[in-house]
């Protein structure tokens, strides 16, 4: 299980040069304007959680990192440096990986065949290749049991295997490219108690590798169960930057909704339960 904020180890400070970092970033869909000048900054050996109502720009925000939607304005640095990431594979060949909510997982296919998917490994045979099966299979048993991953072997087909066992396999997956920032979209979303609690151990074990994590979610309880840091967005704008042990699950709340952030318990706010996942937006623009 998942040891809770204040008996964790002090993480890495986010200090020195962020790994992943958003200046000044806008992205506008039309009359909607889904992000205005959002600052960000991601650390190497931390778990950062974005958070915010439903269409506060989370996923948009996200998507500029990821070069599925490259913001309209605003600069990203990868190690400090300018970069443009304009399409996946651009972030990709950075060393950053994403992990989408729907998985994008072939439920017909076995574990191995989903780790390797598009990227099969050849062994030479002949004057050919044949797919290297062996290969592949003994590194995915290295893969899930350094990451302590449960699932009855690796030749199960992925839709055999519960909601918490499928959401490891794809987080599995991205880390063979050897990322450095690991992008995981609402990855408790739908899990019960004890399948949330095994993703939420594999999320600090790719923090205890060094990695950059930024994990976007609904559940407060889930973000002072392991992140480091919680960055809060409203409207599309930067709402707060907290580290999590010098803040209430109350005050995070407090920014989240715009009310004022005083520390005490305010009536009628959730404190440790879920924020709403399918409720109104904040936003007047609707999806196009
Ligand atoms: N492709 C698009 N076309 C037009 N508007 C969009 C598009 N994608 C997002 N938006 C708008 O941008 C705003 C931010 O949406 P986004 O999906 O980033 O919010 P979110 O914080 O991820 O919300 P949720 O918690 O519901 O997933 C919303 O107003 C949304 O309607
Ligand atoms: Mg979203």
């Amino acid at each position: 299980m998942t040891a809770p904020a204040e008996a964790r180890p002090a993480a890495a400070a986010s200090t020195g040069t962020p790994v992943l970092e958003l200046r000044g970033v806008s992205k506008r869909f039309g009359a909607v304007q889904a992000l205005t000048d959002v600052d960000f900054a991601a650390y190497a050996g931390e778990i950062v959680a974005l958070v915010g109502d439903n269409g506060a720009g989370k996923s948009t925000l996200v998507k500029t990192m990821s070069g599925v939607g490259p913001p309209s304005s605003g600069q990203v640095l990868f190690a400090g440096k300018p970069v443009s990431i304009s399409k996946p594979t651009d972030s990709v060949a950075l060393g950053i990986a994403t992990v989408y909510q729907d998985l994008a997982l072939c439920d017909n296919l076995d574990v191995v065949a989903n780790l390797f998917l598009g990227t099969e490994r050849l062994r030479p045979f002949r004057h050919a290749g044949v797919i290297d099966e062996i290969g592949m299979e003994q590194t995915a048993l290295g893969l899930m049991r350094e990451l302590s991953v449960r699932i009855p072997t690796v030749r199960v087909p992925v839709a055999s295997l519960s909601g918490g066992q499928r959401q490891s396999v794809a987080i599995a997956r991205s880390l063979l490219g050897d990322p450095k920032v690991v992008i995981l979209d609402e990855p408790t979303a739908a899990l019960g108690v004890a399948q949330t609690a095994q993703v939420l151990d594999l999320v600090v074990r790719l923090r205890e590798r060094g990695l950059c994590v930024v994990m976007i979610s609904h559940n407060l309880a889930d973000v002072f169960a392991v992140a480091d840091r919680v960055v809060v967005l409203r409207l599309g704008r930067n709402g707060g930057d907290f580290r999590v042990g010098d803040v209430s699950e109350d005050q995070v709340v407090a920014a989240i909704t715009g009310a004022t952030a005083g520390g005490g318990r305010r009536a009628g706010l959730p404190s440790t339960a879920a924020l709403p996942a399918g409720g109104p937006t904040t936003t007047e623009g609707a999806r196009a």
